[in-house]
């Protein structure tokens, strides 16, 4: 599918995810499938502005993942124009506005959510984004703050923008993640009246659900956040059934998890080569391999004992000898 100027392999893309969708994480997504965009999740404009030189960190190899995006969060357009003027050189694809953090930080801070139920600095974030950023401008919001919003206002509000896609989160920013709470109605509403592609998420967990998704709203594309953690494959699962109506059953494999294990481990090797953490990479190392081992146990055999053990790894050695005991 093509999105602007930009031509992706398909249409479904990994979502953004806070201390979630590292880079190791998005490019082991990306080993087993193809995956049309990934995103760096939210960096804090406020944060950026005052220290530019934590971006190389953030946005460390990234031309390495292309076709990517990056989101920013913000409520202050001066510092969005200042992070945009030291993110410009990098070379990612898609620069993507964050309207749909409901933490209670972001909602301090009118960002995020925030925006969601203020329309005028939204516009104003959105105006700064397309006037000083030469990459491709996406918005990501929610079905509204409390309640849906106004279908022609919000409808208005991206089409007049110069955006190029907007991708929508379908529940309100105030129902957090309840799981009655997916809006798809306002989404199919919303996207009769865009004239530009429409990227539908939430709660997207197997190919029925998202087959679901596409027929009730006809949105042009979908993210994936939280099914992919623990089943990398979910992108090609999606791919089969829409393509040739196959489904490919989660495999739950023990000698499946040692693969995948020692594959995320040779990535995130293969990534920290070149920068020094502050925590030591070793302990970089340790931490995102326990949480992607704890996740990617949730199908195998005994997968509740399994999983405390490894929560309980204190280090990578521990950890390692666990996983080896596996079976
Ligand atoms: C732990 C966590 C962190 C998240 N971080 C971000 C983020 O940085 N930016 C963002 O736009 N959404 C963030 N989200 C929301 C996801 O991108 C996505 O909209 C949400 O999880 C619904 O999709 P899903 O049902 O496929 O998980 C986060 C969600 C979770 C669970």
């Amino acid at each position: 599918m093509r999105l602007g100027s930009l031509k992706l392999d398909n249409r479904y893309f990994l979502a953004p995810m806070l201390n979630i969708t590292t880079a190791p994480y998005r490019r082991f997504c990306r080993k087993y499938q193809k995956v049309g965009l990934v995103s760096v999740p939210m960096l804090y404009t406020k944060r950026i502005e005052k220290n530019p030189e934590s971006i190389e960190k953030d946005l460390f190899k990234i031309e390495e993942e292309r076709p990517i995006s990056v989101q920013l969060i913000g409520s202050d357009p001066k510092a969005l124009k200042k992070t945009i003027d030291y993110l410009e050189s990098y070379k990612f694809d898609v620069l993507d506005l964050n309207a749909g953090c409901p933490s209670k930080r972001a909602i301090k801070a009118k960002e995020g959510g925030y925006l969601m139920k203020d329309l005028e600095n939204l516009k104003v974030l959105i105006q700064t984004a397309v006037k000083y950023s030469a990459k491709l401008i996406s918005l990501k919001v929610r079905t509204g703050y409390e309640k849906p919003f106004n279908i022609k206002d919000m409808a208005k509000i991206i089409n007049d923008s110069g955006i190029d896609f907007a991708i929508i989160h379908a529940r309100t920013v105030k129902s957090n993640f309840h799981e009655d709470a997916l809006d798809l109605d306002t989404v199919k509403r919303l996207k009769e009246k865009l004239t530009i592609p429409l990227v539908g998420n939430g709660d997207i967990i197997n190919p029925i659900s998202a087959k679901h998704f596409i027929d009730y709203t006809n949105v042009d594309a979908l993210m994936i956040g939280r099914e992919s953690m623990g089943n990398p494959e979910i992108f090609t699962q999606i791919h089969e059934y829409f393509t040739k109506g196959k489904r490919i059953p989660f495999e739950k494999d023990f000698v499946l998890f040692k693969k995948y294990i020692k594959i995320y481990e040779d990535l995130i090797d293969e990534f920290l080569n070149g920068i020094s953490y502050p925590i030591s990479n070793e302990e970089m190392k340790f931490k995102e391999l326990k949480r992607n081992a704890i996740w990617l146990s949730k199908n195998i055999r005994n997968s509740t004992t399994v999983r405390r053990d490894l929560s309980k790894a204190k280090n990578i050695l521990k950890l390692k000898t666990i996983i080896e005991r596996i079976e």
